[in-house]
């Protein structure tokens, strides 16, 4: 099939790809002239293991194409793909301006029967209206006619960052919302050779399911997270309540880590966005907005402690393990890292921060007054105390005793309890996680 895919983002690219490796000729589109260029020269501008090395091959293939110019690929295209951003508005709302503007120049430019399809996120009701601005853009110019010939379809992606080719190749379901059959099963033939259930529905369930899907995820997070602090309380340890509550197959294991909070482009921007909608229907989503409270005060909660452990940090060295949302990712968009280094250094910190991969992203967030490190032990060299905020794997392979070396404060604050297992106040250090107790050396 012909596909066309506007938006190469971390959603577009790495599912263009995807496509491509299907057997499926894909141009991608954007409009942003620097990324195509790089793209072009098969360089993916981004850090998303897995989608390097599979555009390298459907470059070598001839599957894929990249341009900023619509017009020069729409001609043959079964389907159009919309990709942009919807990032959210400053009261929680999503921003479909990118998305309606790409359909309505999609609609000025075609003239042949064709399946439209949204993968950005989007509120419930909007795929109505983004067929509604293809149809406008082709009466417009001319086509009215053609109108009918075109319809629309929602598909909700569920890629994980770090892990999105993986998740693009091993999906729980394939989510096709759309009122009509023949599109919605064109859509399913594009995802032959995936091994997943198809859960084909009307449009409006199509856009819920990807909402509901990432407001319940939040809501597990936030809840092993109250679990936490109420741990701390009563001298438990969160991480075996996870574990002993996810055995049970009716609640399940994922998703029940305890640490700062939830970040990312998609459970912060969903989450506000879905309890929005509530409001906007006239219904109060209750728990949402505890949810993003509870997610809120995670981050105060283990900001006041470093302060108050510290008595301050004023003057202060301290290191910053952890920029990037989550690992295998240098995205650091709403990220507790980028957050937490952020209050740090308005409380006066003299900091030091250290990510395997956003560091470049970073840059651009953070003051010129911080300190960028080329290793993870520059950045803990001669630092009081040292915050984890990304469990990344290499943290872990830090030799202990040089850190001990290093540092010349003893405290660790690990935000993703990625050291809890490896008895660090045996080692000197004052360690505490989220959920575990308090400073143990
Ligand atoms: C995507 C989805 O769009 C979002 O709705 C979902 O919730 C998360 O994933 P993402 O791929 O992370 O977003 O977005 P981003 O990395 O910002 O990429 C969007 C791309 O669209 C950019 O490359 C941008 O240049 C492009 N774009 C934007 C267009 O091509 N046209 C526009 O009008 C606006
Ligand atoms: C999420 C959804 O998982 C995916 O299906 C959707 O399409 C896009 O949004 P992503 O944002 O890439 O994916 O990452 P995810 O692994 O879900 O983690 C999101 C945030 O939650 C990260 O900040 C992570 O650190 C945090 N998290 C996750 C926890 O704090 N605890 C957990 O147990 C799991």
């Amino acid at each position: 099939m012909n596909l066309v895919m506007i938006g190469t983002g971390y959603v577009g690219l790495t599912t263009g790809v995807g496509f491509a490796s299907l057997g499926h000729n894909v141009a991608c589109v954007d409009v942003n002239a620097e990324k195509i260029a790089q793209l072009d020269m098969g360089k993916v501008p981004f850090y998303e293991p897995g989608v390097q090395d599979a555009l390298t091959m459907v470059q070598e293939q001839g599957k894929i194409v990249f341009t900023t110019d619509l017009k020069s690929v729409i001609g043959g295209a079964d389907i159009i793909m919309l990709a942009v951003g919807t990032p959210s508005t400053r009261t929680g709302e999503a921003n479909l301006e990118y998305l309606f503007s790409a359909a309505e120049q999609v609609g000025s430019l075609l003239d042949h029967e064709a399946v439209i399809v949204t993968k950005s996120t989007v509120p419930v009701g909007t795929n109505r209206l983004v067929l509604e601005k293809v149809r406008k853009g082709m009466s417009e110019a001319g086509r009215a006619e053609l109108t009918s010939l075109i319809n629309i379809v929602s598909l909700p992606e569920f890629l994980r960052e770090g892990t999105a080719f993986e998740d693009f190749h091993n999906p729980d379901r394939v989510v096709i919302g759309a009122d009509d059959e023949i599109a919605a099963q064109t859509v399913a033939k594009l995802h032959e050779g995936l091994d997943a259930p198809h859960v084909i529905t009307k449009l409006e369930s199509a856009e819920l399911i990807k909402y509901a899907a990432n407001a319940l995820l939040a809501t597990k997070i936030s809840f092993i997270n109250e679990i936490a602090n109420l741990a701390e309380r009563v001298g438990a340890d969160v991480r075996d309540v996870a574990e002993g509550i996810g055995l049970d197959k009716r609640i399940g294991p994922h998703f029940l880590r305890a640490g700062v909070g939830y970040g990312g482009s998609c459970f912060p921007k969903d989450v506000s966005a879905l309890a929005q909608l509530g409001g906007a229907k006239g219904y109060t989503f209750k728990l949402l907005s505890s949810v993003i409270e509870v997610n809120n005060r995670q981050r105060e909660i283990f900001f006041k402690r470093i302060l108050d452990e510290l008595g301050g940090v004023k003057g202060r060295r301290i290191a910053v393990w952890g920029l990037a949302f989550k690992p295998d990712t240098d995205d650091i968009r709403e990220s507790a890292g980028v957050d937490i280094a952020q209050r740090l250094h308005a409380h006066g910190a003299d900091l030091a921060v250290y990510d395997p991969q956003a560091m470049n992203n970073t840059r651009r967030v953070l003051s010129d007054h911080v300190e960028f490190t080329t290793t993870a032990m520059d950045a803990a060299r001669g630092a009081e105390a040292l915050i984890v905020l990304t469990e990344w794997p290499e943290f872990k392979e830090v030799s202990f005793e040089m850190l001990r070396e290093n540092m010349v404060g003893q405290h660790i604050f690990d935000g993703r309890n990625h050291f809890a297992d490896m008895d660090l106040h045996k080692r000197g250090f004052c360690y505490q996680g989220v959920g575990l107790g308090t400073c143990a050396s």
